[in-house]
């Protein structure tokens, strides 16, 4: 396994006023380099871990270690921990708050010290490479949902984190939309970029990611390859999640006699459907 950069252990958070923790002991290992899907349930505990990824709330027990050390939540901890790690909150609007776009997307690098000009070539570079250069004059909240989501990942981008965390990035997006920020952050992981994004969405993480950490009641049930974590039907059934629509096809053929080579597994329906037209053809 890779080196592990950041990690949660043993978190426990209850929020004020709750009589349950939301976090009961979470363990999680984040290595170098990797695609991590965190999958779980409304309500299982995803935002609340994704906010201690970044030093946003305070474990009650436990820590997060950033390279091997504990890290701090002294303002100087917390401004050069988010330098190396940055979080897309699922609320685009919780995120922006400048005049415009542009705005919005020079406050991270001012706030990291690069000067005005090095500011403003990041933020053309990131607006370019998001597809949004047009709408850098436009205020953030009189755009749509998609937009303002790209609005968002740029504010983060333009930081150039070395771990990107993205919470639920897929939600409310069209088509399109999926198919464009998958393009950005395969981009991102094959240039170095370690990218954890957390979904309930069980089809878009077997397409794209290379491990996962199946969440339930505050906790990671288990973390893997997501080949093997989306086998594992029972604990997928905890954590309140049906397999990929891909698996579960494979499946209902193999039932029916029809056997699908699994190596390499075919990860989306389109690779499964080539595989199919393959054999029909072999068939003929
Ligand atoms: N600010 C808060 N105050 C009190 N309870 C909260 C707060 N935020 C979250 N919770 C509770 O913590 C639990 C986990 O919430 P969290 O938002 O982390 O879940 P999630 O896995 O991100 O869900 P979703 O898929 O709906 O985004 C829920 O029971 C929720 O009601
Ligand atoms: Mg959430």
């Amino acid at each position: 396994m890779a080196e592990v950069i950041l990690e949660a252990c043993n978190l426990v958070y209850r929020f004020p006023g709750n009589t349950d923790a939301t976090l009961r002991g979470l363990n999680l290992k984040i290595a170098a380099g990797e695609r991590l899907a965190l999958l779980g349930a409304n309500g299982a505990g995803k935002t609340t871990l994704l906010l201690h990824l970044n030093g946003t709330l305070r474990p009650q027990t436990g820590s997060v270690l950033l390279d091997g050390q504990p890290v701090g939540h002294d303002r100087n901890s917390l401004a050069e921990w988010r330098r190396q790690v940055g979080v897309v909150l699922q609320e685009s609007d919780d995120q922006l708050f400048a005049a415009t776009v542009a705005e919005d997307v020079s406050f991270g690098p001012l706030n990291l010290g690069l000067s005005e000009s090095e500011t403003r070539q990041r933020v053309t570079e990131t607006l370019g490479a998001l597809q949004i250069a047009s709408l850098a004059n436009r205020p953030p909240h009189l755009l749509s949902h998609g937009q303002r989501k790209r609005a968002a990942i740029a504010g983060i981008l333009a930081m150039r984190p070395r771990i990107l965390i993205l919470d639920e990035p897929t939600a409310g997006l069209d088509h399109q939309g999926k198919i464009h920020l998958l393009a950005i952050l395969s981009h991102l992981s094959d240039t170095g970029t370690t990218i954890v994004f957390s979904t309930h969405d069980v089809d878009f993480a077997y397409a794209w990611a290379d491990t996962a950490a199946l969440f339930a009641d505050g906790q990671v049930l288990e973390q893997g390859p997501i080949t093997t974590i989306m086998t594992r039907t029972s604990l997928l059934q905890a954590a309140n999640l049906a397999p990929p629509m891909v698996l579960v096809l494979q499946d209902t053929l193999r039932h029916n006699g029809i056997a699908i080579p699994t190596n390499p597994p075919a990860r989306t329906l389109e690779a499964l459907a080539g595989i199919m037209t393959d054999k029909l053809f072999q068939m003929g």
